[in-house]
């Protein structure tokens, strides 16, 4: 290759990489469903976060009664569609739902934090 191939093929490697690496449409063409790892990280990230709550004393006694395996269901639906991804949420609106549990700013930050 001659000296000046190379220069030629040096600069389209660079104009590549910064195309690939810098250019801004690149990442906000991705919703944030994709930039979370979609629905096989989302089920995970919503599986530990119910292993928390029930291991969590200050808060787990909200849901003593709950079907958990619905729960998770519902929050990767919840999820998934609130962050741009290709499902639909099935369960009541969040007024409804939490109606009536004297919610407490301490558990809903002890909620927080067993995300
Ligand atoms: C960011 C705030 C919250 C979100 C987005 C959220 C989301 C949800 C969703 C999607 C459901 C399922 C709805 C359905 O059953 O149709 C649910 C149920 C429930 N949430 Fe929340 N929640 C939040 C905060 C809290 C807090 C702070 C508590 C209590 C500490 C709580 C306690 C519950 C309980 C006990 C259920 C189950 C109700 C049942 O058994 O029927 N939530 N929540």
């Amino acid at each position: 290759m001659t000296f000046s191939k190379k220069i030629i093929c040096a600069a389209v490697a660079v104009a590549a990489a910064w195309t690939l690496s810098s250019a801004p449409s690149f990442a906000a063409d991705r919703s944030l469903y994709e930039r979370l790892g979609g629905q096989g990280a989302i089920q995970a990230v919503v599986t530990k976060f119910i292993g928390n709550v029930g291991a969590d004393k200050r808060i787990n006694g909200y849901f003593a009664t709950t079907d958990l395996k619905k729960l998770n269901k519902l929050l990767v639906e919840q999820v998934c569609a609130a962050s741009g991804g290709p499902c639909t949420y099935s369960g009541r609106d969040m007024k409804t739902t939490h109606k009536g549990m004297k919610v407490t700013t301490a558990a809903f930050n002890a909620l927080v934090e067993d995300w």
